[in-house]
């Protein structure tokens, strides 16, 4: 049987247009200050989303680019995953949110999370899928909004993140676009990197207080966390460090796995967490400058949306062409990490034909009256039902 293969067909982005610059902090009455934040991160503005705006928002608007680039229908897609650990609810997935608007109606849906590696994560799971036949065109998004998490006065957090989405999509290939992935995780370092959010009061082993004996996580009541744990918090300096040594480690390991030596990378793009962790991988991997891509200048850390966005920029300003070999490497809360090798092998339309994004708007017009008529359906069928005294025992 001939082997099936996953490459990259459509790219899209989107962030949302509130810039905030460092010196909205000094400004906010932060002690802190542009030169700090640009001198230890790399970082000079970030974009935040409004309170309206929520994740499935920001995929879907990331998704709609990627699937005109891809030129497919929306029927084409059997998979859409999110990864993502802002999701808009805690159930239902993000990604059905988003399976509704596009009016992808043959696809499943699921959301993934695996913190800042989610992407990487989500596109080594969605290559299995496509190279094992079970699938063959996945929407794969990367989306988050840490913003909403995030204490605004704590400035050793608050300065770092900001929000956005990225999205591709995977189809079949008769050569391989995906060569390689590894993917890891190292949960004692859990408390270093938590949003408690709407967890149940927990006891565990990973530093929060009342840690169990035998360091399973044990559920004492159901009441929510506290609302000071419902922001992000870190211990900056130990991901650094760890950061410094996973990220070259994982993309070692994919290079070795895929038969590349770091002269065959065309371009290496490192989660875009800080420019000073970006700059130490790069130096041990022994990629020169110009072969690593950044831009966490403009973004800052997107979590999950920060290796698509990076890829699409990469794309958009020539920086990857047919043929060349692109390393992914991430890591994120989990502690988790994830690395991947591609090789490019579309060629990249230096613009989307317009009628396309006109054929999408009208699509997902469609998709949101159509929603609108299941759940008519559904309420409808519901009241008959009870009428008639169905599905009462
Ligand atoms: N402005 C001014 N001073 C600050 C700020 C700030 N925004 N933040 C911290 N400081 C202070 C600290 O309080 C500390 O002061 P002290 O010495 O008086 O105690 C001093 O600056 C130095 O702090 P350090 O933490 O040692 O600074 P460091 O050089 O390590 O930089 C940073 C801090 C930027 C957070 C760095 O540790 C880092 O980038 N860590 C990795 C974080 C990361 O990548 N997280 C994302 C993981 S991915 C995911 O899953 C979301």
């Amino acid at each position: 049987m001939k082997r099936r293969y996953a490459e990259i067909a459509g790219w899209g982005m989107y962030v949302p247009p509130r810039v905030m610059p460092n010196d909205t902090f000094v400004t906010m009455g932060l002690d802190t200050s542009d030169e700090w934040i640009f001198s230890r991160t790399g970082i000079e503005r970030r974009r935040v989303v409004e309170a309206d705006e929520a994740t499935s928002d920001m995929a879907t608007k990331a998704a709609v680019q990627a699937m005109a680039v891809a030129g497919l229908h929306s029927g084409d897609i059997d998979l859409i995953v999110v990864a993502t650990c802002t999701p808009d609810h805690v159930m239902p997935a993000t990604a059905s949110i988003v399976q509704d608007r596009l009016g992808m109606l043959n696809a499943g849906a699921m959301d993934l999370n695996a913190a800042c590696s989610g992407f990487v994560y989500a596109l080594a799971t969605s290559a299995a899928q496509v190279e094992s036949g079970r699938a063959k065109n996945v929407l794969v998004i990367g989306a988050d909004e840490l913003s909403i998490y995030l204490n605004w006065q704590d400035r050793s957090t608050c300065v770092l993140f900001g929000d956005g989405a990225g999205a591709v999509v995977l189809r079949q290939a008769k050569e391989p676009g995906i060569m390689g992935s590894t993917m890891g995780s190292d949960g004692s370092g859990a408390g270093l990197l938590t949003i408690k959010g709407a967890s149940r009061v927990r006891a565990s082993s990973n530093g929060t207080p009342g840690g169990s004996a035998n360091g399973h996580e044990k559920a004492t009541n159901g009441a929510a966390a506290a609302a000071d744990e419902n922001y992000l918090t870190m211990n900056g300096p130990q991901i650094f460090r760890w950061a410094t040594q996973i990220m070259p480690r994982a993309a070692e390991q994919v290079m070795a796995s895929s038969g590349l030596k770091p002269e065959d990378i065309s371009l290496f793009i490192p989660h875009q967490a800080n420019e000073r962790i970006m700059k130490a991988t790069a130096k041990r991997l022994g990629l020169p400058p110009e072969k690593v891509f950044s831009n966490v200048r403009e973004y800052g850390n997107t979590s999950a949306a920060s290796i698509p966005i990076a890829l699409c920029e990469a794309l958009s300003t020539g920086r990857v062409d047919v043929g060349d070999y692109v390393v992914l490497s991430s890591f994120g809360a989990g502690l988790s990490w994830a690395a991947l090798a591609l090789r490019w092998s579309v060629p990249i339309p230096s613009h989307v034909a317009p009628w396309r994004p006109i054929q999408r708007q009208v699509a997902s017009r469609m998709a949101a009256v159509r929603s609108v008529l299941r759940r008519g359906e559904r309420s409808v069928r519901t009241r008959i039902d009870k009428t008639l005294g169905k599905g009462e025992d």
